[in-house]
């Protein structure tokens, strides 16, 4: 799937087609599918009292995963954290996409400075911090403590390690759609 390619499709609906097709299946030797993953992330996010934006982030951090184009792209488990701001740029603020955007980061901060954090990973995600460069060093950890949306990250990160349970009742996609309808910049 390209996509850049909206072809004149409404974004959310867009969204709503990658969580009822390839958000469904497996994901990386989880035990839930992404999309499940993601709504879990959204629900604890909401448990928590978050705001909406960080709901919205939590719904949609892990969505570029689906920018993996072909098989060759073998270096997709480093890149979709990009891939997740290149495609939600121009339909979300930066309140949205920032913390989706630095969740990869986020885990390799909280591995560096908490020493029972890397405990906490599951067996996939304790497999890609490895080709995601392991713990942050010193100096990568002081420039991240810098960047204003590094709290919110982080706390999207902790939600989203207990978001990965199998056989909860989670909500739909759809049942989202009035939030990101009201945060989205794009209105048609
Ligand atoms: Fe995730």
């Amino acid at each position: 799937m390209e996509l850049k390619q909206t072809g004149g499709q409404d974004f959310i609906d867009i969204l709503e087609h990658i969580f009822e097709t390839e958000g469904s299946e497996e994901y990386l030797g989880e035990a839930v599918s992404m999309a499940d993953h993601m709504i879990q992330t959204a629900m604890t996010a909401e448990k928590n009292g978050a705001s909406d934006a960080l709901i919205a982030a939590s719904l949609l951090h892990d969505i570029g995963h689906f920018a993996h184009v072909s098989a060759e792209n073998t270096d997709w488990h480093r890149k979709h954290d990009k891939a997740v701001a290149e495609f939600l740029d121009g339909h979300f603020g930066p309140e949205v996409i920032e913390p989706a955007h630095l969740h990869v980061q986020a885990k390799r901060y909280l591995c560096a400075i908490e020493p029972d954090y890397f405990g906490k990973l599951s067996p996939p995600s304790v497999h890609t911090l490895e080709k995601q460069g392991g713990p942050m060093h010193a100096d990568e950890v002081k420039d991240f403590e810098g960047n204003p949306h590094h709290a919110e990250a982080c706390q999207l990160r902790r939600w989203e390690e207990e978001s990965k349970a199998l056989g909860i009742e989670t909500r739909r996609f759809s049942d989202y759609r009035p939030l990101l309808e009201r945060l989205r910049i794009d209105r048609p």
